[in-house]
């Protein structure tokens, strides 16, 4: 049986740094608020010139380099990304052509924070099936652009990075086991940007309005969050035999460290096998997974052989879980 593993990974985040501090002079909030509430302490936010692609190509650049590849060798990009350069063409027709790769296919997958799995999922079809043997998966986001600096509900959450996996198929008894992919389209109103899009073209109007800017329900994102991220992640389980006690590593969608912790607790999952990074760079979105994915293997956190599970949740609702074997 064929399956889809991933062989190399790289992660980039902006240069400048945004603290607790700085946002307590833009908003009514304070350091403890924040890090008592979200277990957020920095982030990391791109400067004016710099776009989604440009941050999808550098991560994409390391992720080749440590698959001893180079870019003729993908035969298929797939991006989840909320935040693209353009409404289009696609970030992954911009990566495509940037990093010097063949006329391939190249597809955005827009599920907000669920980006990261679905576009990892996306490849993963691909590869199993036989029709690409090498899929890049990105998942980009500029967030900050579409954050409202005078919301503090939103504000101190949203950021900016990138992580892109290379997957390519093999024959071992290792690499993607399984997906899991959702959405409940009823909840979309908890998280969404009004305007910008058809229902809400850019006019002088939705600009004054400021509807070109994520709005939130936080504690109503909040409880479906926790629900739909622990469902997830036990059943994935189930499915293929495991329970929390096999797994060595979780990797979840790096919202809030208050969501992470309630959903572990709900599906057995001890916060020792949790990996955790949302401290240093907020919510990225559909890279947070892949980000997450990069530091833990730089730490020495996932070995040959492991069981890792990885899930995210993100407005829509989209959410999903990717089990592996490393
Ligand atoms: N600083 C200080 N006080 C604040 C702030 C802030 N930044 N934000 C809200 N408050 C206040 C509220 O106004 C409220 O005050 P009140 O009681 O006087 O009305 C109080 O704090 C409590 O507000 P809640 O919204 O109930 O606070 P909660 O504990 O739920 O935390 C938060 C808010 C952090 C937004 C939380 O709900 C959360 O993380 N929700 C999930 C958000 C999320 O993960 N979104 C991303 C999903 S993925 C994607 O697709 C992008």
């Amino acid at each position: 049986m064929t399956r889809a593993r991933i062989i190399g990974v790289g992660a980039y985040a902006p240069k400048r740094v945004l603290t607790n501090a700085d946002l307590e002079k833009l908003v009514d909030t304070s350091d403890e608020w924040i890090v008592q509430r979200t277990g957020i302490r920095e982030r990391r936010i791109a400067d004016d010139s710099e776009a989604t692609s440009d941050l999808a190509v550098k991560a994409a650049q390391q992720a080749l380099e440590r698959a001893n590849l180079v870019p003729e060798d993908i035969d298929f990009i797939a991006v989840g990304t909320t935040t693209p350069d353009m409404i289009f063409p696609s970030v992954g027709n911009i990566v495509q052509h940037r990093l010097g790769c063949r006329r391939i296919g190249s597809v955005d997958m827009l599920a907000a924070c669920a980006g990261s799995v679905y576009s990892l999922a996306t490849g993963a079809q691909f590869v199993q099936t036989g029709k690409y043997r090498r899929v890049l998966c990105i998942g980009a986001e500029t967030l900050s652009k579409i954050t409202d600096f005078t919301d503090r509900g939103t504000c101190i959450l949203l950021a900016d990075a990138a992580g892109a996996a290379v997957l390519e198929a093999t024959d071992e008894d290792r690499g993607i086991i399984d997906v899991d992919l959702y959405s409940d389209g009823q909840y979309w109103e908890l998280l969404y940007q009004p305007a910008g899009g058809s229902r809400h073209p850019a006019t002088h109007e939705t600009v004054d309005k400021r509807m070109h800017y994520a709005k939130m329900r936080g504690s109503d994102v909040f409880k479906v969050a926790v629900r739909m991220f622990a469902e997830s992640a036990e059943r994935i389980l189930t499915r293929n035999g495991f329970t929390a006690n096999d797994l060595s590593l979780f990797i979840p969608h790096q919202a809030n460290l208050r969501i992470i912790e309630a959903a572990c607790k709900r599906a057995g999952l001890p916060m020792e096998r949790v990996f955790v990074n949302v401290d240093r760079y907020g919510n990225t979105g559909a890279a947070s997974v892949y980000v997450a994915l990069e530091e833990a293997l730089a730490a020495g956190r996932i070995k040959r052989g492991d069981l890792v599970l990885m899930a995210a949740f993100g407005g829509g609702f989209a959410w999903g879980a990717v089990l592996m074997r490393w």
